[in-house]
């Protein structure tokens, strides 16, 4: 046992919700007390289901959700996607790490908040949506074996982690892990690979210039060497409620990533639905896996796949030249309001996207995405500017 706080745990009593204090007692290994001391509480409801969960002061709404199993849309959580925009109906919240990026003046003066940064000063109730499939899947950290690095082109390379004997990942197609660093940090990375994949995951990783942890996979990082993780996160999978409507899946670079997962996992449980895959990027040569789609194109009728090329000056075929992948997917459909759009990718793509797919019909409810940000020490000037 030693004597650093850090290696107790505490357990809560007492009453909460009405007066916004509890006792907290920190219980060391041996189920001694350790420490008691006053933790202020705050009492969030969701309008709509009326479901309650309690946040300690310093928490954000969304942790504390998760945390107690009320699953809440998120993806980046360092404020920057908006993914987890909501309303407080009542209540006051504050952001003390930075302003709310991803939130407009004028949503603020409506009482929207990003739930990642949001901390209650006193008892809330929300309007956020509710995500109910992801809540039975548990969430775990789990050393992984680097069993293949392979270099797809100049700035991906593909790992294949093996996972520990009968530790098999139970994931959504579409959802990611966290590789956990030193020092606390964490970097996100959707899993490629079909969640049957027994005990095996493979993560598609974009080299960042100046990028602390892709720098060291693309430099460092060895064949054998063990990473370790905690996952799986995120609500990008596909949704399975209104199984009539066609798909428009649509990756930005590495966002080819989830969405490559999510097309296996349909194809071998025989999900025929259409399937629209729009895959972008600056150049053909960064079109890593090109041969795949294109396959499944070939192979199934319900899958069609058109390239996305955006720089016009870098071509090797004449012709190639098609724009931003989001205005391909607009030119074949102006109207996407009978569509359930996926897309993942740099967060540049998905906040233009956004914008310019609800101007033409998307449905907020039916438009899901994994904003690729950066990991959440990353300071604040560099997660403002476009990357
Ligand atoms: C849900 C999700 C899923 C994702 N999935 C994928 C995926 O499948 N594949 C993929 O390739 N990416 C994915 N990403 C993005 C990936 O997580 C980031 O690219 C990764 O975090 C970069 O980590 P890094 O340590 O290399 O970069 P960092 O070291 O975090 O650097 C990021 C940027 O910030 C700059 N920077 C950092 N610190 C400073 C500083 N002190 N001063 C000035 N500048 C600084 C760096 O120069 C760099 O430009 C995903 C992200 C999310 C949120
Ligand atoms: S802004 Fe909150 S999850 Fe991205």
């Amino acid at each position: 046992m030693t004597g650093n706080a850090q290696a107790y745990h505490s357990s809560y009593k007492s009453g909460i919700a009405q007066i916004g204090f509890s006792f907290s007692t920190l219980i060391s290994d041996n189920g001694q007390p350790f420490l008691e001391m006053s933790v202020k509480q705050f009492e969030v409801s969701i309008d709509a289901s009326k479901k309650t969960f309690i946040v300690n002061e310093g928490e954000s709404v969304l942790t504390a959700a998760l945390r107690q199993g009320v699953m809440l849309p998120y993806s980046c959580k360092n404020g920057t996607c908006g993914s987890c925009k909501g309303k407080v109906l009542s209540g006051e919240v504050h952001y003390p790490f930075h302003p709310p990026l991803a939130l407009e003046r004028s949503e603020i003066a409506q009482g929207m908040a990003l739930m990642c940064q949001a901390e209650p000063m006193e008892n809330l109730v929300v309007k956020v949506r509710e995500i109910e499939a992801v809540r039975d899947i548990q969430i775990r950290m789990f050393p992984a074996r680097v069993i293949e690095k392979k270099t797809l082109t100049e700035n991906v390379v593909r790992l294949r982690l093996k996972l520990p004997k009968a530790q098999r990942l139970q994931f959504l197609a579409g959802q990611y892990v966290e590789v956990l660093l030193s020092g606390g940090k964490r970097r996100a990375f959707s899993i490629a690979s079909c969640p049957s994949l027994e005990d095996e995951i493979e993560l598609h990783i974009r080299h960042v210039d100046g990028g602390g942890f892709t720098g060291h996979v693309f430099d460092e990082l060895n064949e054998r060497d063990i990473l370790r993780l905690e996952g799986p996160f995120g609500n990008f999978f596909v949704r399975n409620d209104e199984t009539n409507r066609p798909m428009i899946m649509m990756g930005g670079g590495t966002g080819f990533a989830p969405l490559k997962s999510m097309i296996e996992n349909l194809l071998e449980h025989n999900d025929r639905r259409e399937i629209y895959l729009y895959w972008g990027t600056r150049i053909s040569k960064e079109l890593y896996l090109d041969d795949l789609p294109s396959q499944w194109a070939r192979e199934y009728d319900h899958i069609h796949y058109r390239r996305a090329i955006s720089d016009p000056d870098s071509l090797s075929v004449v012709n190639e030249f098609t724009g931003f992948v989001h205005e391909v997917v607009i030119d074949d459909f102006p109207d996407l309001a009978g569509f359930d759009v996926y897309m993942s990718g740099p967060p540049a793509m998905i906040d233009v996207a956004k914008h310019v797919f609800f101007e033409h019909g998307a449905q907020e409810r039916r438009l899901f995405y994994d904003s690729f940000e950066f990991g959440l020490d990353v300071p604040v000037r560099v997660l403002a500017r476009p990357h």
